[in-house]
């Protein structure tokens, strides 16, 4: 690929955004609880309230490969982004493509976490000098959604949503955007549940529409509300196609409307298709 200064920034970019250029470095004992059985999780609590009292921090060293890292195969302390080089490098592709290709509409992600896809998406704007597209930041800002296994049965054993290393606030992806220079007024929050805020959404057209909820019904929530504004020759991507609840939404919906768009693999996990 011809390395251009605009390239050259979104490498760096991408890098940064993914902590590729830095070894992972020690992480509050806290930050990965959710993934100790309780009775650890309560030691792990008790010793890191104690010694913060005295202004001291109890670590953990989680050392990851590069090709984790690229992969996007890891549950990150410090990264602003967890899908890794690879969809990273997709969503460059897909968003050249719909300029170049001048296909139009907005740009969404259903799901940012610490936002670093969605700062992505408007590094790529501003170095290309797009003066029209938003982009449009979607999140509950506080994790994931209980299930509602009457209402998606798929869901029933789901757990993200005692995950508090997934909730990450509004205020803090904002500030994730302003240390890249990237926060304005074409960057839009959409605050609260997909359910409630999709629908009325002040979206007229997409061209990439990026999905990452983990869940069915975080994905069938964003496919309803979403894909019919989603441009011929747009992006649908779908970051969490590994997982048996999105994969079936994806499918359900495909099915209900008829979706015959060829599926193509980005990595371990994340797939995507062209609208035609
Ligand atoms: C895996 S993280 C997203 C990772 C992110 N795309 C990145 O670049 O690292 C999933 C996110 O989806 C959000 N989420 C999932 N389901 C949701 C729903 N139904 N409504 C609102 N937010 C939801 C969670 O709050 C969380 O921030």
């Amino acid at each position: 690929m011809e390395s251009t200064p605009e390239r050259m920034y979104l490498d760096l970019l991408k890098k940064t955004l993914s902590f590729m250029l830095w070894p992972e470095p020690p992480v509050n004992i806290r930050t990965f609880n959710f993934m100790r059985p309780l009775y650890k999780r309560l030691i792990a609590g008790g010793l890191a309230k104690t010694f913060g009292a005295v202004g001291l921090q109890i670590t953990q060293h989680k050392v990851f490969t590069e090709a984790e890292k690229a992969e996007g195969k890891v549950w990150p302390g410090y990264a602003d982004t967890m899908i890794g080089m690879k969809r990273l490098d997709n969503l460059q592709d897909c968003i050249e493509t719909v300029l170049k290709e001048n296909v139009p509409g907005d740009f969404i992600e259903t799901g940012v976490w610490r936002g670093g896809a969605c700062i992505f998406m408007r590094g790529a704007l501003a170095v290309y000098g797009e003066k029209q597209r938003r982009v449009f930041v979607s999140d509950s800002f506080e994790g994931l959604p209980k299930p509602d296994p009457a209402k998606y049965p798929a869901d029933r054993e789901d757990k993200h949503h005692t995950f508090d290393y997934l909730q990450v606030s509004v205020e803090e992806v904002r500030q994730n955007f302003a240390k890249y220079g990237l926060l304005d007024e074409r960057v839009v929050f959409l605050k609260g549940w997909f359910k409630d805020t999709l629908p009325a959404a002040p979206i007229e057209k997409l061209a990439i529409l990026r999905l990452d909820g983990d869940m069915y019904s975080s994905t069938i929530d964003a496919l309803e509300n979403l894909y019919p504004k989603l441009s011929k020759g747009g992006f649908c991507i779908i970051d969490d196609y590994a997982l048996a609840g999105c994969q079936k939404a994806v499918h359900d919906y495909r099915d209900k409307h008829r979706i015959h768009d060829e599926i193509i693999q980005i990595d371990w996990i994340g797939r995507y298709w062209r609208k035609s």
